[in-house]
Formats: C-alpha cells, sequence, structure tokens
C-alpha cells in the first residue's frame, strides 16, 4: 500500500461586503491612498459590520462555500479546526459553535491560536490526523474578525487589517500528493514587538486597560517587518533545499499577506518570478489566519494537479514556518 499523505480536495471562502478603501482611511487618520499602497500594497479591505458578529460569522459562510461547491454531506466530517487569533468568546470553543451551525454533528472540534501562523499550523495538524489514518475528512477553517481589536485612530495599524475567512477539507492521498513537507518555528522573545496587552490572563480587562486602549493590537511596525522578511525567507529556502527543489520547480508561492514588500523579498530570495506569486493583499489586507486559505480560493482556478506550492507565514510570537506541498486536483 503507497503511503498516504494529506491533501486538500475542496476550498471555499468568504469576505464581508463591506468594503472600507484608502481613500475613506484617509477621512479617519492622518494617511493617504499613495503610502498606504507603496508601503503595503493594500488597496482596501473588507470589514464584518452589524452587531453580535464574530469570526465565527465568518467561518461558517466559508465552511458552507465550501459544502456548497462540493455537494459534501457535513455529517461526514470528523474534525473541525477552526485557526483563529479572534474567538468569538474566551473560554467557548469557537468551533464548537461553527460546527453545529454547519450540521457537522458528528464531528469533534478544537480553535487553533497562533496569531498569523493559525492556518499553517493547522495544516500541519489536520494533515497529521490524515497521515495518522485516524481520520479521512478534516476541515481546516482560517477565520479573522481583525476590525475587533483595532483602533481606527490608529494610522500604524488600522491600515493594514481586514476581515475574512477561508476553509480547506483535508483527505488522505495515495498519490503522493498533498503535504510532504515542513519547517515550523516559533521563539517568544518576539512577543513584545506585536501584540493585544489586555484581555488575556496576564492583563484581564479592566477600567484603566479600556481607558488605555490596552484591548488594541500594537506593534512595532519596523521590528516585526524586518523578522518577517529575513525569517519567512529563510525558512522557504531551507524548505525547497532540503528537498532537492529548485525554483524552477516551484509553481507558487503562498505566502502569508502581511504587506506585499515581505512576500516580495521572499519571492526574490527564493527567485521566483512574479507570476509564481499569489498576491490578494491589495483587495483584502492582512486577514491573519485567512490569508492562506483566500489566496488558495482566489487561485484555485488556475492550479494544477501536481503544482508544486510553498507555503510561509510569519506572525506574532513570534511564530513562523513553511511547507512544501503538492497541488492534488485540477478544478
Ligand atoms: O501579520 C503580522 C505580521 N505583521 C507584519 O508583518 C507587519 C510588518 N510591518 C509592516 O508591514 C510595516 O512596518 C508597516 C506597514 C506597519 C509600516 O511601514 P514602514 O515602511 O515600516 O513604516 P515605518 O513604521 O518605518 O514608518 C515610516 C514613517 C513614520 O514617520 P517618520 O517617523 O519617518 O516621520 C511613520 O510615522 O511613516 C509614518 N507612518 C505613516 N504615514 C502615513 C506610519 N503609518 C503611516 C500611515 N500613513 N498609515
Amino acid at each position: 500500500m503507497n503511503k498516504i499523505t494529506a491533501a486538500i480536495t475542496a476550498v471555499g471562502k468568504y469576505v464581508p461586503e463591506y468594503i472600507l478603501t484608502n481613500k475613506e482611511l484617509e477621512k479617519m487618520v492622518d494617511t493617504n491612498d499613495e503610502w498606504i499602497i507603496t508601503r503595503t500594497g493594500i488597496k482596501e479591505r473588507r470589514i464584518l459590520k452589524g452587531e453580535n458578529k464574530g469570526s465565527s460569522f465568518l467561518a461558517i459562510k466559508a465552511a458552507k462555500d465550501l459544502l456548497s461547491k462540493t455537494n459534501l454531506n457535513p455529517k461526514e466530517i470528523e474534525l473541525i479546526i477552526v485557526a483563529t487569533a479572534t474567538p468569538d468568546m474566551q473560554a467557548a470553543s469557537t468551533s464548537a459553535f461553527v460546527a453545529s451551525e454547519i450540521g457537522a454533528t458528528e464531528a469533534f472540534s478544537f480553535d487553533l491560536e497562533s496569531a498569523c501562523s493559525s492556518f499553517l499550523y493547522g495544516m500541519s495538524v489536520a494533515s497529521s490526523y490524515i497521515e495518522s489514518g485516524k481520520y479521512k475528512k478534516v476541515l481546516l477553517i482560517g477565520a479573522d474578525k481583525n476590525s475587533s481589536m483595532i483602533d481606527y485612530t490608529d494610522r500604524t495599524t488600522c491600515i493594514i487589517f481586514g476581515d475574512g475567512a477561508g476553509a480547506v477539507l483535508f483527505e488522505p492521498n495515495e498519490e503522493g500528493l498533498g503535504l510532504l513537507d515542513e519547517l515550523l518555528k516559533s521563539d517568544g522573545s518576539g512577543r513584545q514587538f506585536l501584540k493585544v496587552e489586555a484581555g488575556g490572563s496576564v492583563l484581564p480587562a479592566s477600567k484603566e486597560t479600556v481607558e488605555n486602549k490596552m484591548h488594541f493590537v500594537k506593534q512595532d511596525g519596523r521590528s516585526v517587518f524586518k523578522n518577517a522578511v529575513f525569517n519567512m525567507a529563510d525558512v522557504c529556502e531551507k524548505i525547497i533545499h532540503r528537498n532537492n527543489l529548485s525554483n524552477e520547480d516551484v509553481a507558487w508561492l503562498a505566502a502569508h499577506q502581511a504587506n506585499k514588500r515581505i512576500v516580495e523579498a521572499t519571492a526574490k530570495r527564493m527567485k521566483l518570478d512574479d507570476s509564481k506569486v499569489m498576491m490578494n493583499i491589495q483587495k483584502y489586507g492582512n486577514t491573519t489566519s485567512a490569508t492562506l486559505p483566500l489566496l488558495l480560493a482566489d487561485y484555485e482556478s488556475q492550479l494544477k494537479k501536481g503544482d508544486i506550492i510553498i507555503f510561509s507565514t510569519f506572525g506574532g510570537g513570534f511564530s513562523w514556518g513553511s511547507i512544501y506541498y503538492k497541488w492534488a486536483y485540477n478544478s
């Protein structure tokens, strides 16, 4: 019997209708369209409006999109992982709610949080369950309502983040396709550079934390930028090298969409043509856990069976990594 690998067999996506443009941000903070485009590549981002809607709202829509494209009976799903840095609530699992709402009544579920690397790490976890033979249908969703933790008077963060979700189904593959290697890293000394300081167990919510705006994302952009450029390129080069691949072999780079310049720097180190670099940051900004599945959904029609994709992310923690993957179907 051939070795079982884990392959994505379907993708789905959802982004909210409301579009927050650079022009609109110009009216909110001291910034301008040209600065945002040249420094980040972002033209607009989607924002989830309305009361009582959290990341689960986005996740459910993305999962339903996948289900409608595949005619998969949700009762066949055995495990649902929701990768998110913005869970609906503390303590109550977002994934449990998502599973119930999409009718995946036979599945167990859990949330996975590692900032912008949540989805990449989720790919590793989902694949391990499949490779072990334990489960045959694992739904991995990346969903973030970043607008819930952004200060729209802070020009250094509000221009970057957006809301969105993407979903992928992992199933066993016996043709040698799917996730083939991974190089995942973390370094806690980076925690000071990108964080939401209050609301967790270290600094629970109080009048002071709210008054001091400590429930919003704060980052030292330059430090994160430097670390992201160095580390993403480093793991991508290493994973290519240890799998004896050349830049010619790589069909696509699917890199976390945090800043167009970071993605371009990674591609340059890998000596990849622009045409091989998946990019949708201009439409959605940084959607944290949703960037990778949104790339897959947007590029799905161009992907061919056997295409080599190098995935990579970098985010808070710090957390980062790279995955060597062979696409498993023609759509
Ligand atoms: O997904 C998680 C990982 N996150 C990231 O990867 C983010 C990484 N960092 C970045 O993408 C970039 O550092 C930013 C986009 C956040 C900032 O770009 P930058 O080129 O690093 O700008 P900077 O922070 O060095 O700021 C340059 C100047 C500063 O003015 P002075 O001090 O030179 O006078 C800023 O105050 O630009 C100013 N500035 C702005 N100007 C207009 C900062 N934000 C803005 C803005 N509009 N929105």
